[in-house]
């Protein structure tokens, strides 16, 4: 009796001892496939070339893996919403620093570069902003006050800087927001202008959704950009979103013309939002999702590197786990459990098999 009950006591320590041990090899086997491939930034630096995401300052708080993987992977970072008007100024005579500064050092710990987002942008107007009934004059002196300060904190620090954000509809107009309405269309040149007094040497971007193809937008910002050069505002370049779907394909020959078309300017082009959907078409099985989605990041990284314009290819994430869309889209490169999906190994192909021709 005594030992049977021993014997089931012995066994059971070592069906735990057998568990443990291939829970550790399996672990090390990850960790060791995780050291000997090149990860992503150094074959992007290679080729002077960025390879970025978005990231969250809240979840760099919190989550080891999650700055583990974006310190080993890319050598560029956006701040997510950091830096956003009511985020960062939350009162007239209040600035708020703190989660924009976590990113900034964060990023400077590890030798990336930084793309600050956003300056001036229809949506996140603080209530202070809103309700204040300001002329013109003022407008114009708080947005500049509110450029200089963020600008002059970051200066040297923050590599580009995305001035406006989403200022025209989708036929090419001016889009309504509280800039236009109060200070006229000289606020986009006026923004430019302010920002290059405060950090000469940081790139200066517009940034948009729907320009990357061929279309009335992308056409109308490419008219109103080349006015603003005759004019020498300070503009170094275009950045295309590009939150996107498996399904809804993109050609890769307009990605291509209009980015050689911005750089016929002096522009340069920046992937700097892509995510790619794959929650649709449903009928699919997730691995022809996946290979779908994979092919869609290779074409884009592919193209942007075709380009001599195009420096720098910035997804709005890095894990699924933290997307912004939809958890069910499932648009970006490592999955929930940070293991590099498809869609990783695709951009790591691509840069890697070097198809760059500038
Ligand atoms: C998004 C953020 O990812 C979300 O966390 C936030 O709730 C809303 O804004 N275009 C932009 C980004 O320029 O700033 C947006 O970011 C996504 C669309």
């Amino acid at each position: 009796m005594i030992n049977q009950k021993y014997l089931k006591i012995i066994f059971a320590a070592l069906a735990i001892l057998l568990l443990l041990v291939i829970v550790y090899v399996f672990q090390s086997m990850q960790d060791k496939e995780v050291k000997e491939r090149p990860a992503l930034r150094e074959l992007a630096h290679k080729e002077g070339f960025y390879i970025g995401a978005a990231v969250n300052a809240d979840y760099l708080d919190k989550d080891g893996l999650y700055r583990k993987t974006l310190d080993r992977e890319v050598n560029m970072v956006t701040a997510e919403n950091e830096m956003k008007f009511d985020v960062i100024h939350p009162e007239k005579y209040r600035y708020d620093f703190s989660k924009a500064d976590k990113i900034v050092d964060f990023a400077l710990k590890n030798r990336q570069k930084v793309r600050g987002h956003t300056l001036v942008w229809f949506h996140r107007i603080p209530e202070w902003l809103k309700k204040g009934r300001f002329s013109r004059d003022e407008m114009k002196l708080i947005l500049k006050n509110h450029i200089q300060t963020v600008v002059g904190r970051y200066r040297g620090q923050v590599y580009a800087w995305d001035v406006v954000n989403e200022a025209l509809n989708e036929d090419g107009s001016l889009r309504d927001s509280i800039w236009l309405r109060t200070i006229g269309p000289e606020y986009i040149p006026l923004a430019f202008k302010w920002a290059h007094e405060a950090d000469p040497n940081a790139l200066l971007f517009y940034n948009d959704y729907g320009i990357e193809g061929m279309n009335p937008k992308s056409n109308a910002l490419y008219e109103r950009l080349k006015q603003y050069k005759m004019n020498h505002v300070p503009i170094d370049g275009v950045g295309y979103q590009m939150h996107s779907w498996i399904n809804r394909a993109i050609d890769f020959h307009d990605l291509k013309k209009s980015i050689d078309r911005l750089g016929g300017l002096g522009l340069q082009v920046q992937v700097t939002e892509l995510d790619i959907g794959t929650a649709e078409p449903v009928q699919s099985s997730q691995s022809a999702k996946a290979k779908k989605q994979a092919d869609y990041y290779a074409g884009a990284l592919r193209t942007c590197l075709s380009s001599k314009a195009c420096t720098a290819f910035v997804m709005w994430g890095i894990t699924d786990k933290y997307t912004f869309r939809n958890k069910v889209e499932k648009p970006l490169i490592f999955d929930g459990t940070y293991k590099p999906k498809k869609s990783y190994w695709a951009l790591f192909s691509t840069l890697e098999n070097k198809k760059i021709e500038k």
